[in-house]
């Protein structure tokens, strides 16, 4: 908080508009940006509050993974541990049976929501993260999370993938993701790396294989479709562009070119998907130094959902450029292009540090929400990369500490992937009106078997 008082004095001081003032080649300054938001977004959070739920914020279940992710970064690259305790608590709340499928949401959890769960649990661990004794590693918990989506890999349809939702009843069990698959494929990627285990190079080459055959990743333009549909064969496309998708396969290739000592197909992939992402997110009437959830801000109809993906392509684009160096010289003028622009939108709220979402424009857009102050708290903090001498995610070999349990996660009862992978009947195919009518009573259903079932 002494960067914030700080901040604070010398913009009353000026007599000014506050707003974050940023000097993104200013150590102090990226600092004193990111404790702003990071302040803004957690003053917004309560699940570490007497009689709330730790790490549940309202109406939503995954963001609180994303939003801790988001700090395990920004501790690691700010030296600030104000929000750990609140941290810590969340992680190791949420788990489940190691596997971040609590049981008062896995009735209607995603494989995305769980993935990225998965995703924080392995930043945890390959930035050293701090680890309470008595509980599981946070390596174990990111293995919990990876054991379980294999398990799902649906080969009944499509030759493979992971549907989008686990559970029939749920409105988009037919539909087959970006986000699930590519998240998966980049936990294997960082798991792979990590351990240097041979299951996780080859299961991350199976999901990047995989999607490869459909739409998800079409290897001859390097697109990311949204979504395609096992009804179709995924041969279909949602083409719905987001940051985030490209982001996940993005960063796994990456992950898999460092373990694989540059091999020429992740070279490729990277290459490929870096043109397409620089070309889509970073929109030349903006300069293109500015990264835009293009297919939502334009109309300013971006969900709560939309509104953390800028953040995720800003991390995973900063850890990028240490384990694929040659990255560097695209991303970083591009990662402080957007938080000199996100500096400008963050003029909302009384003490006019609130963030909008449209970092392209120059004052503030009107909105302030926890996960645009989380997208700008990620991108304030990306930039302190430069700043960090050896900041590559560590792994067995060079210093990571987390402990392996390649078993985590196998004994929970609730992930049984009988039920997700079982053959598609009529009832599916007569098509989502009728699953989302059908869908109270096949989730009391649900509700009454598991509890029978213990
Ligand atoms: C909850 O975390 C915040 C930091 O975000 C901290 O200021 C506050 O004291 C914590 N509350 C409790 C009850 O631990
Ligand atoms: C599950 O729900 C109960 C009842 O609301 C709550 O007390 C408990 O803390 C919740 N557990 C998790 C992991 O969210
Ligand atoms: C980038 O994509 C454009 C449009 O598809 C293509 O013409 C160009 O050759 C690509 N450049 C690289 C370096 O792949
Ligand atoms: C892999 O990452 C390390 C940093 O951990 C980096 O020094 C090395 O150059 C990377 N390998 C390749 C092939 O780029
Ligand atoms: C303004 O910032 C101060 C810390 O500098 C904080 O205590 C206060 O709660 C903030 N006010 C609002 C409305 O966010
Ligand atoms: C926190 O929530 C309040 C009330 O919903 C809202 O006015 C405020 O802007 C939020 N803060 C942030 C950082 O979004
Ligand atoms: C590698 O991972 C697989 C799959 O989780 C596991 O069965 C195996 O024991 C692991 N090997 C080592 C050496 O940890």
């Amino acid at each position: 908080m002494v960067w914030l008082q700080g901040l604070s004095v010398a913009l009353l001081g000026a007599g000014t508009v506050m707003a974050i003032s940023l000097n993104v080649n200013d150590l102090d300054s990226l600092k004193n940006a990111a404790a702003t938001s990071a302040f803004n977004m957690m003053s917004n959070y309560t699940g570490n509050q007497t009689g709330q739920i730790p790490g549940k914020l309202p109406g939503t279940w995954w963001e609180g993974g994303a939003m801790f992710m988001t700090l395990i970064q920004y501790w690691y690259l700010t030296g600030d541990d104000s929000y750990n305790d609140a941290v810590t608590q969340g992680m190791y709340f949420q788990r489940g049976n190691d596997d971040y499928f609590p049981s008062n949401y896995s009735q209607y959890l995603g494989n995305d929501d769980q993935v990225f769960w998965g995703l924080a649990a392995m930043t945890a661990a390959e930035l050293n993260y701090p680890e309470q004794s008595g509980m599981p590693s946070w390596l174990s918990l990111a293995q919990g999370v990876f054991n379980t989506q294999a398990a799902r890999w649906d080969t009944t349809t499509c030759n493979g993938g992971l549907r989008w939702q686990i559970w029939p009843y749920q409105d988009g069990y037919s539909t087959k993701n970006a986000i699930s698959n590519g998240g998966f494929f980049q936990l294997a990627a960082r798991l792979a790396r990590y351990t240097n285990n041979e299951t996780y190079t080859q299961w991350a080459e199976k999901v990047w294989d995989w999607s490869g055959t459909t739409p998800l990743l079409k290897e001859s333009e390097w697109t990311i479709a949204d979504t395609t549909n096992v009804n179709a064969q995924c041969q279909d496309h949602g083409d719905i562009q987001w940051t985030y998708n490209y982001g996940t396969y993005l960063s796994g290739a990456a992950y898999m070119y460092n373990l694989t000592d540059g091999a020429e197909k992740w070279k490729e992939g990277i290459d490929g998907l870096m043109n397409t992402t620089l070309r889509e997110f970073f929109p030349s009437e903006y300069g293109g130094m500015v990264m835009s959830e293009t297919a939502c801000e334009g109309l300013m109809n971006c969900d709560r959902n939309q509104d953390c993906f800028k953040g995720f392509l800003s991390s995973w684009f900063a850890f990028m450029t240490t384990i694929v160096p040659y990255t560097y010289s695209e991303i970083i003028p591009r990662l402080q292009g957007s938080a000199v622009a996100a500096a400008k939108q963050c003029t909302g709220g009384a003490n006019q540090t609130l963030c909008g979402r449209r970092w392209y424009q120059d004052t503030w857009d009107g909105t302030t929400s926890l996960e645009e102050a989380m997208s700008a708290t990620s991108v304030f903090t990306s930039n302190l990369i430069i700043h960090q001498k050896n900041a590559a995610p560590f792994t067995h070999s060079t210093g990571g500490t987390s402990q392996s349990n390649p078993s985590a996660g196998t004994s929970d009862p609730k992930s049984s992937s009988s039920i997700a992978t079982r053959p598609i009947t009529a009832g599916d195919r007569a098509g989502a009106s009728i699953l989302t009518i059908s869908f109270i009573g096949a989730w009391i259903g649900f509700v009454g078997w598991a509890i029978a079932g213990g």
